[in-house]
């Protein structure tokens, strides 16, 4: 169903059909920081020395937009029509980046027309459905792949090199704070899509973030087993893009306890509704029998048991030691580059050299079934277990 191509210099050019580059995350971190990026740099290197390229096409609902964006970035490419994208065998990979709702349509279309897919989380509104994705995927044949961006963190790689010299001992228990102020929209516009808090639009920050949460705890320290969730719409009102009021739907803050396999214990607060008092947007604390770490987005320390204090609890007494000063920074001994862009670049290595790939979308059906728990678990004020999940059904 597709054809290879080769630019002017020789270099094989995989043409990627891009769904959704109007968007926030289509644009910025898909089409400018990576595919656009790989084109202007010639092209990458894959793992067995091969050269390389990339050739977006844009696909969206609107010419115009679609039009301007292509004439922005040298662009050649660019269609409303996205089943004559997919039909025309040119286009290798079809990526999506659209809002979620309107997701599992489109890729079970590019499913069907054999496309290679990768795609933006969540991958489907419920399990059923990105089960069902990822059987039809396999059934097809076709490889696909499923944001990850997390992991590929200056600090979640330092917390993963951490993790994999032993440095923790026995890993005891993650504290996760992700989150930050989204203005309501009224006397500062929202930095957030107004849609984010609609769940007839498929808003939340369960959607949102558990999908991530799950492939973080999952690739780091263990398969989900179940989650524990207590939810919260704390603002009642918003005021959207044309700075219409309107009533949110979703919650705005999810405060999740996670029992992972192998018995480490996860606390994960994710909100839209706190204003930060850390160092990073998101922190995850870890502690272990010989050592802890606290890693953002980008910075690590850690405590080795053998510098950890012996504080002892005295109300009466002000406590004048300084906690901080007993972690040490873990040096940023890598260049780390965009964390879309790296997920990326290994996905094409994979795709090209016909090698496994881990985040695939029966991943992604794990990150919709932990964030379906979490909602089901707010709603029924209980702990709920997660099943695993398999392509045979
Ligand atoms: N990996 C991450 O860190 C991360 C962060 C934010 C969002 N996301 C995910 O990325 C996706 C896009 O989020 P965003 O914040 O960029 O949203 P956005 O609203 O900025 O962009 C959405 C895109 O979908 C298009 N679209 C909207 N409604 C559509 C419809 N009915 N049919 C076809 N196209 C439609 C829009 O034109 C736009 O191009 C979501 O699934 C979201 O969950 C991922």
């Amino acid at each position: 169903m597709t054809t290879t191509n080769t630019n002017s210099s020789g270099v094989r050019e995989i043409g990627i059909i891009m769904n959704g580059v109007s968007g926030r995350m289509g644009y910025r971190q898909h089409l400018v920081r990576s595919i656009l990026a790989i084109r202007d740099e010639g092209g990458i290197e894959l793992s067995d020395g091969t050269k390389v390229t990339v050739r977006p096409l844009l696909v969206g609902r609107t010419e115009s937009k679609l039009a301007e964006i292509a004439k922005r970035h040298g662009i050649e490419d660019w269609t409303t029509d996205l089943d004559a994208a997919l039909a025309d065998p040119r286009w290798e990979i079809y990526a999506d980046f659209l809002v979620t709702k309107a997701r599992s349509s489109a890729l079970r279309k590019a499913i069907a027309a054999g496309k290679t897919i990768y795609t933006e989380k969540p991958t489907a509104e419920s399990v059923e459905e990105a089960l069902e994705l990822a059987r039809l995927a396999a059934a097809a044949g076709v490889k696909t792949g499923v944001v990850h961006d997390k992991l590929y963190l200056p600090g979640l790689r330092k917390l993963k090199r951490l993790i994999d010299s032993g440095f923790f001992g026995r890993i005891l228990s993650v504290r996760g704070e992700f989150g930050y102020w989204v203005f309501e929209g009224d006397w500062q516009p929202a930095q957030r899509p107004s849609w984010n808090y609609r769940v007839e639009d498929g808003g939340g920050i369960i959607v949102d973030m558990f999908p991530h949460w799950n492939y973080v705890l999952e690739n780091l320290f263990g398969e989900v087993r179940s989650v524990y969730t207590q939810a919260s719409i704390h603002i009642p009102e918003r005021w959207d893009e044309q700075g219409d009021k309107y009533e949110t739907t979703a919650e705005d803050a999810a405060y999740g306890i996670f029992e992972l396999d192998g018995g480490v214990v996860a606390q994960i607060n994710s909100s839209w509704t706190v204003r930060v008092n850390r160092d990073e947007l998101v922190e995850f604390h870890v502690d272990g029998t010989h050592g802890s770490a606290v890693v953002g987005l980008f910075g690590a320390k850690i405590q080795h048991r053998n510098a950890t204090p012996k504080p002892v609890w005295n109300p009466d007494l002000a406590d004048t030691h300084d906690y901080d000063a007993d972690w040490a920074e873990v040096p940023t001994n890598d260049v780390f580059a965009n964390g879309f862009r790296q997920q990326w670049e290994e996905f094409l290595d994979s795709y090209v050299l016909g090698t496994d790939y881990p985040f695939d979308l029966l991943a992604g059906a794990r990150g919709v079934q932990l964030a379906a728990a979490g909602l089901q678990s707010a709603e029924e004020g209980r702990k709920v277990e997660l099943p695993e999940l398999s392509l045979e059904g």
